[in-house]
């Protein structure tokens, strides 16, 4: 916070600050440093003229600006570190599951067992959906992409739940985390038989999260469908891998679109949209169309060659915006990898995805650049030995980030510094001019 000395021009510096020097007048103010960062707001003092709006920071994609404090999630790029609330990813992969991750991610703390048996056993009884939401699934072309299908059905979700709209009541803020969670399953798995053109199938409530889910995905005559474990494990650690990642393209946009204080189903919506686009949560998806192309081992050094020259697309599932080491998440995924193809069978995938992360990692373009896999290297390969759709993999990811969207959007809605998001823009078009009529409008009643 800006403290009254600092925002003066003429009071002394006290802690750590930047002196800035106006050239046009020559004033020098001192601008407050605080977690190695200064509020952009502090700027607005610096005028040219009394009645100049102040300095602005330009920031295009937000690539140096922070937009809130979070306690959620922790990510260091260059040590290739991510944590939740301070637990390391690694450790919650293999001790913890999704349903206590999400509550991990909103509460802060891990559950006792009172806590994790209510949270079960409430989203475990809020799995089923209206049945006017199983027409409204329904009633989607038969081609429809599945991440459409989730953007429209959580949205509509909203009209089922008006209570919702009341976001500053922690009672309804609670059974929106448990509907969501609940029903984000069941309407994934709606959209996977409405593409398939099999009949929905209801959720079973005695069955675990993920083993609840594989059963709305898979089953067909049986009275029960028990999923293979090593295939509900890894779906339950995939979803914890994916549940946060901190100010990405999708959660920014819950947190924009929930800061107008619109209900949660409809800032849910936003992110699944956010997510559906290719740059976000369509990277796997990437993945596999490589591995296709390169048809097999022996083409790799071909296709390394054409990456590096320019010539050819880039390795995808590498690099990473934020990591600048191996990614946690894709050592876990590998690790993960090995065990379902050990039950679905090696493929001719994994045997080019084993060779090229090799090879590229030995090479010194991609040594250089920092070039690592990063998690939708393998995740790509699990769902397909898995037989998802391709391009159903993103509701997979949906899912899991239904927490993290979830606490992010409480965490922004009870922070006092939040405000309705609206950034400033920097207007690059005409000045005033009067308007002639190109064409005839029309206009029945004339002056
Ligand atoms: N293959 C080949 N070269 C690459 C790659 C790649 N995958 N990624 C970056 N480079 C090169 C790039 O050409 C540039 O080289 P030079 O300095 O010679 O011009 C250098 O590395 C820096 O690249 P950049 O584009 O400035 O890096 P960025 O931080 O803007 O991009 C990225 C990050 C993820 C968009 C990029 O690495 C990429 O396109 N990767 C492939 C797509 C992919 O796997 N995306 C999934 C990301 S993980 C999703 C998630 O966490 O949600």
């Amino acid at each position: 916070m800006a403290g009254k000395t600092a925002a003066d021009p003429k009071a002394p510096a006290t802690g750590d600050h930047l002196e800035i020097k106006d050239s046009r007048t020559g004033k020098v103010y001192t601008i407050p440093i605080t977690d190695e960062t200064i509020r952009t707001a502090d700027l607005r003092q610096i005028k040219a003229k009394p009645d100049d709006f102040g300095i602005m920071g330009y920031d295009p994609a937000f690539m140096n600006t922070a937009s809130c404090r979070s306690a959620i999630t922790y990510i260091d790029g260059d040590n290739g570190i991510l944590r939740y609330r301070g637990y390391p990813i690694e450790q919650l992969a293999e001790k913890s599951n999704f349903l206590e991750v999400a509550w991990l991610l909103r509460h802060g703390e891990l559950p006792d067992q009172k806590q994790y048996d209510q949270w079960q056993q409430d989203i475990t009884y809020h799995t089923y959906v209206h049945e006017n939401i199983k027409h409204f699934m329904e009633g989607f072309r038969y081609d429809a992409h599945p991440m459409a299908m989730m953007t429209a059905g959580v949205a509509a979700l909203s009209s089922f739940y008006p209570s919702s709209k009341a976001v500053f009541d922690e009672h309804e803020r609670d059974i929106a985390f448990i509907r969501l969670l609940a029903k984000m399953p069941t309407l994934a798995a709606f959209a996977y038989r409405h593409v398939k053109g099999m009949p929905y199938v209801y959720p079973d409530n005695a069955l675990p999260y993920a083993e609840n889910f594989l059963s709305m995905i898979a089953r067909m005559s049986e009275p029960k469908y028990e999923a293979h474990p090593v295939y509900a494990r890894a779906i339950d650690i995939l979803f914890i891998l994916h549940a946060d990642h901190e100010q990405n393209c999708s959660t920014s946009a819950v947190r924009a679109v929930g800061s107008s204080q619109v209900d949660p189903y409809s800032a849910v919506a936003a992110g699944v949209a956010a997510l559906y686009g290719p740059l976000h949560g369509g990277a796997n998806e990437a993945v596999l169309r490589m591995l296709e192309e390169i048809g097999d081992v022996k083409n790799i050094p071909a296709f390394i060659a054409g990456v590096k020259d320019g010539k050819g697309s880039r390795l995808m599932g590498f690099g990473h915006r934020v990591y600048k080491s191996y990614d946690p998440r894709a050592k876990i995924v590998k690790s993960l990898c090995d065990d379902v193809l050990r039950v679905a069978g090696l493929s001719k995938d994994m045997e080019i995805a084993l060779e090229l992360e090799r090879i590229a990692l030995s090479d010194d373009y991609f040594v250089s650049r920092k070039l690592y896999p990063n998690v939708d290297f393998y995740t790509g390969l699990i769902y397909r030995a898995m037989h998802f759709p391709t391009d159903y993999f993103t509701v997979l990811f949906a899912i899991a980030r239904t927490a993290g969207w979830l606490a992010q959007w409480e965490e922004m809605l009870l922070d006092k510094e939040q405000k309705i998001a609206r950034p400033r823009q920097i207007y690059t078009g005409h000045g005033e001019r009067p308007y002639q009529a190109k064409v005839d409008l029309g206009h029945k009643i004339k002056k």
